[in-house]
């Protein structure tokens, strides 16, 4: 297991972050909505650097890669607020191969938002297939499964306060 991001580095980027988004969202009252479980503690860390009015909601679905390259998306939890003629960020911790993105982005947009932004802490952009634009990246990394600051392995490992990879590890089950 290898540091990739220290706690001290993903808490400077995650201001950084959210200070755009304060830019970007003045004036505005945005809806984070956080893709459980991944990104619980980074949206908890965002929001309380978020100073403009904001609300915040979670989604949960499960992603089964399998070996074709669609793969299947389960709702699982979905929003509890209504989104049509809102604006709203979807707060995700990482977007490996875009197939939850995708999905999420496509069901979102069927409520009637006035936008959607996304806001990823991690971004596999090699293997990711997106039909969009991120609009706020926390950091580019390669396709190396990674662990800590929510993110899992087998469901452990989400406490743990950086970011490290996984040496000759694979996960292609059930993610989330
Ligand atoms: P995607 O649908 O392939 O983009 O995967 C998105 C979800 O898979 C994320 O929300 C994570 O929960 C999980 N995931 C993907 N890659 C990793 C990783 O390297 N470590 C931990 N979880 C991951």
């Amino acid at each position: 297991m290898r540091e990739l991001f220290s706690e001290q580095t993903i808490e400077t980027r995650v201001k950084q972050l959210a200070a755009e988004i304060n830019a970007d969202f003045a004036g505005k009252a945005p809806i984070l909505i956080g893709v459980l479980n991944g990104s619980f503690i980074f949206m908890a860390d965002l929001v309380r650097e978020i100073s403009i009015e904001c609300e915040v909601d979670f989604i949960k679905i499960s992603s089964y890669e399998g070996t074709s390259s669609q793969g299947t998306v389960h709702l699982l939890k979905d929003i509890s607020a209504d989104i049509t003629g809102r604006d709203i960020i979807i707060v995700e911790d990482i977007v490996d191969s875009g197939l939850t993105m995708n999905f999420l982005m496509s069901r979102l947009e069927g409520a009637g938002p006035t936008t959607i932004s996304v806001a990823t802490l991690l971004f596999k952009k090699e293997v990711a297939r997106l039909t969009f634009e991120l609009d706020y990246v926390g950091f580019t990394i390669s396709k190396d499964y990674v662990v800590g600051y929510g993110l899992d392995f087998d469901q452990k490992m989400r406490n743990l306060k950086g970011i490290y990879r996984l040496d000759g590890q694979k996960k292609s089950e059930e993610k989330g």
